[in-house]
């Protein structure tokens, strides 16, 4: 399979490009031309890969999970750690990308956007060591229900603003984040979480991600563990599946699951299902799938998972639908609940609760498959920040 995108405009077959006002359409040109001129020198990839290893912690490990396996009767299941990296989740191998790129270019204040608080967390972080000033924007929905990370991102030194409008979610963050921006663009540089927002931003986070596929193959080889029949990611805005899948995606003989936050179910208003029921259209500057009604307002979304809560979906994995090459599955609350409560007690790791989508998924097609199947899953952070909100 022929596979070669964004093209020369930022779009992903009819998904992606640049909606934005035009005081930004300037600096998105000039972020691109200096991330095209960087991303293959020497001195930029070696800074890169040193962080990665020396600071974040990487190469992360694949893990065989013996009792999990053992409990389900069925294929052989191994996880992608990503909860090991420094700060707990894969949202840092991209911020360590960008905020080079920030350095490379003088800015002398970035800006995020969070929702489970992780990206805010690695924002946060990288800053702090760097020496840069920092505001993170969050929904005031968020800041009650991811509060151990607000915590510590404050002790890091950044400054939170807390959003008050919308559904007070990622998607309302977001919002206000690209309206700071807008107000600042001259020492402001914008790290966003995922692979949405404008050209090139979906391409830079995704190819800052694909570290996590790209290893997982090197480890696949070392380990003489057999090829992976399935690859299972949660789906957000689509980071972390991206960086496992991209690796994988002209390997047909490989099947890529990604699986949405059904929230309370398909069937209700209450989930955050854009590849499974969305529309589409416009939002954070791209064109993709996004949940609306049917005058193309933007609806309403809900998970137990902050971090999956999102209306709207990279642009690239809208096209990958498109394309059938990837299978977007769903999972709703109690069932990616259940699975934190068996995964905690079976292998003695607390995952989040956005992993927790892709695990129930996988502990589900597993019991279904023979013992000589593997399950390679994308454990993309670790589940400290949501133990406030289970019950026992
Ligand atoms: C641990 C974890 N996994 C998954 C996600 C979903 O985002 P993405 O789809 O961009 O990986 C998040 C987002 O905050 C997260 O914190």
């Amino acid at each position: 399979m022929k596979y070669n995108f964004p093209n020369k405009n930022g779009y992903f077959g009819k998904h992606g490009g640049k909606y934005v006002s035009e005081i930004l359409i300037n600096i998105l040109n000039k972020l691109e031309k200096k991330y095209f001129f960087y991303r293959y020198k020497f001195n930029f990839i070696n800074k890169y890969y040193k962080e990665l290893k020396n600071f974040i912690g990487r190469p992360t490990s694949i893990y065989f999970a013996k009792r999990l396996t053992k409990f389900l009767k069925g294929a052989k299941i191994f996880f992608k750690r990503e909860d090991l990296n420094h700060t707990g989740a894969h949202k840092i191998n991209n911020v360590i990308g960008q905020a080079i790129l920030a350095k490379i270019m003088n800015k002398k204040r970035i800006i995020a956007e969070t929702g489970a608080g992780q990206h805010g967390l690695a924002t946060s972080t990288i800053c702090a060591k760097f020496g840069i000033k920092c505001t993170i924007y969050m929904g005031e929905n968020d800041i009650k229900r991811q509060s151990e990370n607000v915590k510590k991102m404050k002790l890091l030194g950044s400054k939170i603003i807390s959003v008050k409008t919308g559904t007070k979610t990622l998607k309302d963050a977001l919002n206000e984040a690209m309206k700071d921006w807008i107000k600042n663009v001259k020492n402001t540089f914008y790290i966003i979480g995922t692979i949405a927002g404008p050209h090139p931003y979906p391409m830079i986070v995704r190819d800052f991600q694909s570290i996590i596929g790209y290893e997982s193959i090197l480890q696949i080889f070392e380990n003489k563990i057999n090829i992976p029949k399935y690859i299972i990611a949660s789906i957000g805005g689509g980071s972390n599946s991206i960086g496992i899948f991209y690796s994988y995606i002209k390997k047909n003989n490989i099947k890529l699951i990604g699986v949405e936050a059904a929230g309370k179910g398909l069937h209700t208003l209450l989930n955050s299902s854009s590849l499974n029921l969305g529309k589409l259209g416009v939002l954070h500057g791209n064109k993709t799938y996004l949940l609306q009604n049917k005058n193309y307002q933007i609806l309403s979304t809900h998970s137990i998972s902050a971090g999956l809560d999102y209306p709207g979906i990279g642009p690239e994995h809208s096209l990958l639908k498109d394309l059938n090459r990837i299978d977007y599955e769903f999972i709703i609350n109690k069932e990616a609940l259940k699975s934190f409560i068996i995964f905690c007690k079976i292998e003695g790791i607390i995952p989040a609760l956005e992993s927790c989508h892709a695990i129930a998924y996988a502990m589900k097609l597993a019991k279904n498959l023979s013992k000589n199947k593997i399950i390679l899953v994308n454990l993309s952070g670790r589940g400290e920040k949501d133990i406030n909100n289970i019950n026992l």
